[in-house]
């Protein structure tokens, strides 16, 4: 059984996306697997997250909506502001306990964060303290766009700093048109092993429409990382 914490240099990143992939590349493995969305920001019509919505769909567990995203709030703004605003408040224990029941029902569990790594979810707690409470290996997923390689660092940096396992790195492609994209990749690469010998876990390239990015997992690096 296995557990990991995804976070992201920023919003909008990819986390869900590689979120998804890895689920997906977990039940080609022929593993159960659930994806965990603690916090969400943002309802569509139907009242429903799409995050949640994204990693119910690419888990092989049936779960309920509420199973996967036990606080979504209704509006698409920083969540310590969307949980304030429904006079709500985020306890970390309770989401640790949910986790944690998900976690004994399947071989792998795919955490979602909100946001980059250190966003509030209230006065005085943020995503990062809910990453130490789960405990879990952090993935780090690297939106390639210019500014990338200093948000990558300092995020990883903050991961370490507070005790957790960077088990390892996504590039993902969001601005395919970005100047020398390899060219930080590679850089990317030897910064990551050379200061917290983290090792890339894929390379995921612009994808149509919903394309599942798993087929860009690198399968023996993930194998390590779960069978660790
Ligand atoms: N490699 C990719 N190719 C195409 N679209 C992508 C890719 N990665 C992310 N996207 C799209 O960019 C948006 C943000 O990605 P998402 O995974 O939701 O980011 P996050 O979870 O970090 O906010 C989504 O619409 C998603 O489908
Ligand atoms: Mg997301």
């Amino acid at each position: 059984m296995r557990s990991v914490f995804i976070t992201g240099t920023d919003t909008e990143v990819g986390k869900t996306r590689v979120s998804a992939a890895l689920l997906h590349w977990c039940a080609q493995q022929g593993w159960r697997s659930a994806g965990f969305k603690p916090v969400a920001a943002g309802l569509d019509a139907a009242g429903v997250n799409e995050d949640v919505q994204m990693l119910r769909a690419a888990g092989s567990l049936a779960l309920t909506d509420a199973e996967v995203g036990p606080l979504q709030f209704q509006a698409a703004c920083a969540p310590h502001i969307a949980a304030a605003l429904e006079g709500q408040t985020i306890a970390l224990p309770l989401l640790v306990q949910q986790a944690q029941a998900l976690a004994t029902r399947t071989d792998v569990l795919v955490v979602e964060g909100v946001g980059g790594f250190c966003v509030p979810l209230g006065p005085d707690v943020d995503t990062a303290d809910l990453a130490v409470a789960l405990g879990y290996p952090v993935i780090l997923v690297v939106g390639l766009r210019l500014g990338c390689i200093s948000h990558a660092l300092l995020t990883a940096e903050a991961i370490r700093a507070r005790g957790l396992r960077l088990a390892g790195w996504v590039a993902n492609t969001i601005d395919p048109q970005m100047a020398h994209l390899q060219a930080n990749i590679d850089t990317l690469r030897h910064e990551f092993q050379r200061r917290h010998q983290a090792p890339c876990l894929g390379v995921v390239p612009r994808l149509m429409g919903s394309a599942s990015a798993a087929t860009y997992l690198d399968a023996a690096a993930l194998q390590k990382i779960f069978s660790a």
